[in-house]
């Protein structure tokens, strides 16, 4: 089985919610109400105060079994999700596959009907493969949910959704902020997802600045605005969002050199002085530091990015347990 295999058949409109709204399966941002996007954001808040506990254990998925199919390498996202998974009381089976080219789908396949025979109630799905987490979520028995944590340079909505909690603790309503995501937009299933939450969520501005290089052709068809240079593209925004720069991603040399892109595009703290004064700093990580963002404001006081490792285990609780309709 191919990539195009994989990719077959536009997702059915729907198909991530069930008859009556409720969310069934997270695959991707796009399409999503905003009323959903503000209830994922709502129950995070209520799981927020479960990690500063003693014991950060509720039990609203007790008995349920929870699958981390990853097929590509992974820190973050892995250990929030097993951790969420662990703080809502789930079993959680973390199953790591390397596969070949040439082997990917038919595996995919194969491992999803072994992995069913178990009796799972979850699949968390990565793969490098765009329509990965929505080729499984196709196959699934009726019971079986598929949450999509990342899925080549397509989407990767739980990330998305953290961001937007991180956003909003900061900075609250979405329709006054100019937002501004940075860099290697071409490759990445992060800004394509948060391109679309910002939109849904009535961001008052979202801008992109990057290299011509390292933007998809209409982009700006996405809801953006377009920037190539980093002084304007800065210029009184409430939140910067740097992209790690993707370059196991990259087919040819989209760029002269690492150093000459930091030049350019690396978020200094000088940089940093065109946006607005209160402006935080975001990265999804991992970050190359002296790349795309200097160390000094990688750790300066107005980076969050670690309140957005933080915060993925909030989200990831809360879209578990809202799938398996386990959310108060
Ligand atoms: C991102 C990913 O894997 O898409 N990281 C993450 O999930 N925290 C971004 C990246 O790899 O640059």
């Amino acid at each position: 089985m191919t990539e195009q295999h994989l990719q077959a058949g536009p997702l059915p409109s729907g198909m991530q919610l069930h008859d009556d709204g409720r969310l069934r399966h997270l695959l991707t941002i796009e399409g999503l109400p905003r009323e959903l996007l503000v209830e994922i954001m709502d129950t995070a808040e209520s799981f927020v105060s479960v990690q500063a506990k003693t014991v950060k254990k509720v039990p609203l998925l007790r008995g349920k079994t929870i699958v981390n199919l990853f097929f590509e390498p992974s820190t973050r996202t892995r250990t929030t999700f097993e951790l969420a998974a662990k703080r809502l009381s789930a079993d959680v089976l973390n199953i790591n596959i390397a596969t070949s080219a040439t082997t990917k789908g038919e595996s995919l396949l194969d491992t999803l009907r072994n992995i069913e025979a178990m009796f799972c109630d979850m699949f968390i799905v990565r793969h490098a493969d765009s329509g990965a987490a929505h080729f499984i979520a196709r196959h699934v028995a009726p019971h079986v949910s598929v949450l999509n944590a990342g899925d080549g340079s397509h989407a990767h909505p739980t990330q998305a959704m953290l961001d937007m909690f991180t956003i909003r603790r900061h900075k609250g309503d979405f329709t006054r902020l100019k937002v501004a995501i940075v860099g290697d937009v071409l490759h990445s299933r992060v800004a394509r997802s948060q391109i679309h939450a910002l939109n849904i969520l009535n961001t008052a501005e979202v801008r992109v600045i990057a290299p011509r290089t390292l933007l998809p052709a209409d982009v700006e068809k996405l809801g953006v605005h377009v920037f190539n240079d980093m002084d304007e593209g800065l210029h009184d925004v409430d939140v910067v969002i740097m992209l790690r720069l993707q370059k196991e991603r990259m087919q040819s040399a989209l760029l002269p050199s690492a150093h000459e892109y930091f030049q350019l595009y690396g978020l200094t703290n000088e940089r940093l002085k065109a946006a607005r004064e209160d402006a935080i700093v975001m990265h999804p990580g991992p970050a190359n530091r002296g790349v795309e963002i200097a160390s000094d404001v990688a750790d300066g006081s107005r980076s969050v990015i670690l309140e957005q490792v933080s915060n993925g285990i909030a989200i990831r609780m809360a879209i578990m347990s809202m799938v398996t309709g386990a959310a108060q």
